[in-house]
């Protein structure tokens, strides 16, 4: 068991006075971590066929992508506006001030097919709710939403408790 505590750099007041950005850059310096961290992920999901990965820019594109490799599943990339160069479906989501929107491609994910969203950080969970809403409209079936890391205060997991989960570790 590694303690991946060790791999977070907790950076006050970034990128705003009163923010603790949990900053996951030695993590990925550390191939031992990365390691594990995968390990720990597919250790813990459903034993089904995983058909796509979806990694939400830009954090979470690190380990969708590792993951997507080690199950032998699609990468799948939710975007910020504006980035994806074919048709899109959009998803609105909040920012602290104002909001913002996520985008998939149209034929990212098949009806019915078995998918795992991940990103980086779970905070309040607009994030994740906006991407897994991508998903559902696409109509993928959501086998599961994991974190590296969440921030339990801000209860992110209420926005997406339709969909199991899982959290590497928890501040
Ligand atoms: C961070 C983090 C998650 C999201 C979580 O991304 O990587 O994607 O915030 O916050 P929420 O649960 O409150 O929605 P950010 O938007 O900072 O962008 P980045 O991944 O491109 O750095
Ligand atoms: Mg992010």
């Amino acid at each position: 068991m590694l303690d991946l505590e060790k791999y977070i750099r907790v950076v006050p007041d970034f990128p705003k006075k009163g923010i603790s950005y949990k900053d996951i850059s030695p993590l990925l310096m550390h191939p031992e971590a990365v390691e594990f961290c995968v390990d720990e992920f597919v250790k813990n999901l459903p034993t089904m066929q995983i058909d796509k990965v979806v990694g939400v820019e830009s954090r979470g594109f690190f380990f969708a992508m590792l993951l997507a490799q080690k199950l032998k599943a699609g990468f799948v990339p939710v975007r910020k506006k504006g980035k994806l160069p074919y048709k899109v479906l959009q998803e609105a989501y909040d920012l602290e001030y104002g909001n913002d929107w996520l985008e998939i491609h149209q034929d990212a994910i098949l009806p019915n097919e078995n998918v795992l969203v991940h990103d980086d950080v779970l905070a309040t969970g607009g994030t994740a709710r906006a991407a897994c809403n991508l998903v559902k409209r696409l109509e993928g079936e959501i086998v599961q939403c994991n974190f590296l890391l969440e921030i339990k205060a801000l209860n992110g997991i209420e926005q997406i408790k339709q969909y199991p989960t899982q959290v590497l570790l928890s501040y």
